[in-house]
């Protein structure tokens, strides 16, 4: 490793979705556009809705990490530098996607604007157990993922690795920031149209009618569903690591119940308590007992 690749700790360990060195090394601008999320708290859709406000409505794009990248993503065959070079030469304003912790963030509250997308963890858990479960073995040899040998293995390694409670805990005392935007994924399902006007006011960004009926239409989950390929990770050949149709699944509020047992919320809920204070878990709907 050469002497500029050893960064601090704080940006994090090295794996197949984490390179700490895209994070020491990035410089954020003042009309950047960073989507934080716990996984699978409605990230790709965040990316979606915020290309498609910026352009006034294009389908024509191949995938949707070519507009909206994930800033720490590494890339196979490519150097950190090169992958910098690349964000460098994207126009303002840029747009990317990040799981990364408040403290993992390039310049924090103060250097980027943040919109940030959050999701009930039950819902949360239960996608990303389908996500895990419809990965194709092409892409688990890629990131060295198993498949979940039954769902409790998997909810207990969900559990375990915290990300979604290490995540959220890490932004919520910087909800109320002037650069920070926290939006539900459940209000955005319940009343897309205003969750759009708030995101539009908060980037002043401003869009004709047209341009915005549009923009909303692309960001539909039919739509979505329809462009699924559009939205799946893909290797550097351009194979989906998902299998058909598998991304872009549900879409739903509360299909935590096709899975979850009383049990399994109980743990969720009792794992929140000891990482958020009472505000967030009110914000949440988590019963503190
Ligand atoms: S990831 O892998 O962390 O980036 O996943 P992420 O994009 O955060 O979350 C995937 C879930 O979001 C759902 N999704 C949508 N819901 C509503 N409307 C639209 N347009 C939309 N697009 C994606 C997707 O189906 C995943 O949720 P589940 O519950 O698995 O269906």
């Amino acid at each position: 490793m050469s002497e500029s690749e050893v960064v601090e700790e704080r940006w994090g360990k090295s794996d197949a979705t984490h390179d700490p060195c895209i994070l020491a090394h990035f410089k954020p601008r003042a009309d950047d556009v960073l989507i934080t999320t716990a996984p699978k708290a409605g990230t790709t859709w965040m990316q979606q809705i915020l290309h498609q406000l910026r352009s006034g409505g294009d389908d024509r794009f191949d995938s949707i990490d070519e507009v909206v990248p994930w800033l720490e993503l590494p890339r196979q065959g490519k150097a950190w530098q090169q992958r910098l070079l690349e964000y460098d030469a994207i126009a303002s304003p840029r747009v990317f996607k990040t799981h990364c912790t408040f403290e993992q963030t390039p310049g924090g509250v103060d250097g980027a604007k943040i919109i940030l997308s959050s999701r009930d963890p039950r819902d949360c858990c239960v996608s990303f157990y389908h996500h895990q479960m419809n990965m194709t073995n092409q892409a688990r040899k890629l990131t060295g993922r198993q498949a979940p040998a039954s769902f409790d293995e998997f909810f207990e390694r969900w559990i375990e690795f915290a990300a979604w409670f290490r995540n959220v805990a890490s932004w919520w005392p910087h909800r109320q920031h002037h650069n920070v935007l926290w939006l539900r994924y459940e209000d955005m399902k319940a009343n897309f149209e205003t969750s759009i006007d708030q995101i539009l006011d908060f980037l002043d960004w401003a869009l004709s009618k047209e341009q915005k009926q549009r923009a909303m239409e692309f960001s539909s989950f039919a739509w979505m569903k329809q462009h699924a390929d559009k939205f799946a990770a893909r290797d550097a050949q351009g194979n989906s690591f998902f299998k058909a149709g598998k991304f872009i699944r549900k879409g739903e509020v509360g299909d935590y119940k096709t899975i979850l047992t009383p049990e399994h919320e109980a743990k969720i809920f009792a794992t929140a308590c000891t990482y958020l204070p009472a505000d967030a878990l009110a914000f949440f709907n988590i019963e503190s007992k």
